[in-house]
C-alpha cells in the first residue's frame, strides 16, 4: 500500500525542532506559561513565615460532625468498592430533587448528573469532552485558575474578556464582540471568585442574547451557589431552561460542606452533553470514592446545612469588615463567595504580588494578589482575603492590616 504524506515546510521545521529538543533531553512542558498555582505558593510563604493564612480558599473550621460520623460508618460497613461510573444513584436522585426544589429544572438522575472529583475535575472533563483543536472558549477574567489550562491542554484557544475595573461587572458588549464562528463555549462563574460579584437578571438576559440561536455551550461554575449576601438570590443557570439545555452546571461539595480536601463535586447537563462528558470521565477517574458518596447522600437530607450558609458567611464577612474599620484598606463590594477584595491604593502603588509578599513576610498576613487571575497580570491594586476562617484568626489578620 502506498501512503501519500503531505509535509509542509513549517511542519517539517516543527518536527525537526521537537526531535532536536528531545535529543537534548529538554523537558517540554505542556503548559509552559504557568508556574505553580499562586494558591499553594502563598500558603507555603505563609507557613514559612508563620503568617495568618487568608490566602487559600479553604475553611479554617471543621465539617459537621454528623457528616464525619457518616463517613466512618460507611467505611466500617464496607462501602469501599468501586461506585457506579456516574456515582451513587441515591445521591444523584437527591441532587436532582434539590435542583428541582431550588431552581426548578428537572435533571434525570439516571443520565444527567455525574459525581466528580471536585468541581475542578468536572470543569476539566466538560472542556475535554467538547473542545477540539482550534475551538475558541470565552473566559471572563479575573478567572479561577483552572479554566484556561484545561482549554489549552485540549488544544482550544482561550479568548479573554475582562471584568470592568470599577465594579467587576461583566462588560457584555466586550463579550459579544469576542464571539466568532469558532466560539464553542463560554465559561461563566457566579458568585464569582475572586471578585465576589453575583449575577443579576440583566446578566442572564445578556448571556441569553449572545448564545440563543447559536451552538455555544455554557460552562457555569456555581461552586458558591449557597454563598450569597444581603438577600441576593443565586442566579443559577438551572433557573432558565433555555440556558440549562445547553449548559454544564458545576457544583462542589467541598465548598458547601467545608470539606475541600475530600475532592467531591458534581456536574449536571442534558443527556446529549452528559454522554460526551461520561465518555471522557470514565478514563479520567472512572468513578469517585464510594464511602464519601454514601455519607453525602445521607447528609443531603439535612437542608439546613446548605440553606444556612448564606447567613453563616455573611456574619463572617461583616465581622471581618468591622475589624478592618479605620484601616487604610478599602473594601470592594462582596455580594457572594467567601472572598473579600481590599484595595490598597491609599497605601502604596507597588505591584500586587510584591505587596502580597511583603504583607506575608513583614506583617504576618497572607493574601492572594489578583493579578494572578488575569493572563496579562492586570494591576488593580487589589488583594483577595478569604474570610472562611475562625473569628479570632480574622481579628488577628485585621490587626496586621491596621499596622500599614
Ligand atoms: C470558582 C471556583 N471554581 C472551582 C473551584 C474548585 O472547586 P473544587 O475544590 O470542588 O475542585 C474553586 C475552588 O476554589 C473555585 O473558587
Amino acid at each position: 500500500m502506498i501512503f501519500k504524506i503531505k509535509i509542509t515546510f513549517t511542519n517539517l521545521i516543527k518536527v525537526l525542532l521537537i526531535n532536536y529538543l528531545r535529543n537534548l533531553n529538554f523537558i517540554i512542558m505542556k503548559l509552559p506559561n504557568v508556574g505553580t498555582s499562586i494558591f499553594p505558593v502563598m500558603t507555603a510563604l505563609a507557613n514559612k513565615h508563620g503568617a495568618i493564612n487568608l490566602a487559600q480558599g479553604f475553611p479554617g473550621f471543621g465539617a459537621n460532625s454528623n457528616l464525619l460520623d457518616l463517613v466512618s460508618k460507611h467505611i466500617t460497613e464496607g462501602k469501599n468498592q468501586y461506585a457506579p461510573l456516574l456515582g451513587l444513584l441515591s445521591l444523584r436522585e437527591k441532587l436532582a430533587e434539590k435542583i428541582s426544589d431550588l431552581y426548578g429544572f428537572e435533571y434525570n438522575p439516571e443520565n444527567e448528573i455525574c459525581i466528580t472529583a471536585g468541581a475542578t475535575q468536572a470543569i476539566y472533563t466538560s472542556i475535554s469532552a467538547i473542545i477540539y483543536e482550534g475551538d475558541e472558549v470565552i473566559i471572563i477574567e479575573p478567572a479561577y485558575d483552572c479554566y484556561e489550562p484545561a482549554v489549552v491542554l485540549n488544544m482550544g484557544v482561550p479568548i479573554r474578556s475582562q471584568l470592568k475595573q470599577c465594579d467587576y461587572s461583566i462588560d457584555w458588549e466586550d463579550v459579544k464582540g469576542k464571539v466568532s464562528e469558532r466560539t464553542k463555549m463560554i465559561v461563566v462563574n457566579s458568585p464569582q471568585n475572586p471578585s465576589g460579584t453575583v449575577w443579576n437578571s440583566s446578566d442572564i438576559q445578556s448571556l441569553k442574547s449572545i448564545v440563543l440561536n447559536t451552538n455555544i455551550v455554557i460552562l457555569s461554575d456555581e461552586v458558591y451557589e449557597h454563598i450569597t449576601y444581603d438577600g441576593k438570590r443565586h442566579e443559577s443557570i438551572c433557573r432558565y431552561p433555555e440556558l440549562a439545555e445547553r449548559s454544564f452546571t458545576i457544583y462542589s461539595f467541598g465548598k458547601t460542606y467545608h470539606v475541600t480536601g475530600w475532592r467531591m463535586g458534581y456536574v449536571c447537563a442534558p443527556k446529549e452533553l452528559m454522554d460526551k462528558f461520561v465518555n471522557c470521565h470514565q478514563f479520567q477517574v472512572y468513578a469517585v470514592n464510594t464511602p464519601f458518596q454514601y455519607a453525602i447522600s445521607d447528609f443531603t437530607d439535612n437542608k439546613d446545612a446548605y440553606l444556612e450558609l448564606n447567613q453563616f458567611f455573611q456574619d463572617k464577612r461583616d465581622f471581618f469588615l468591622d475589624c478592618l474599620k479605620g484601616s487604610r484598606f478599602q473594601p470592594k463590594k462582596c455580594s457572594g463567595t467567601y472572598f473579600q477584595l481590599l484595595d490598597y491604593s491609599n497605601i502604596t502603588n507597588e505591584d500586587d504580588k510584591d505587596f502580597a509578599n511583603r504583607l506575608t513576610i513583614d506583617y504576618g498576613i497572607a493574601s492572594i494578589p489578583i493579578s494572578g487571575f488575569f493572563h496579562n497580570k492586570r494591576q488593580d491594586q487589589v488583594l483577595r482575603f478569604c474570610f472562611a476562617k475562625n473569628n479570632d484568626e480574622l481579628e488577628k489578620g485585621a490587626e496586621c492590616l491596621h499596622k500599614l
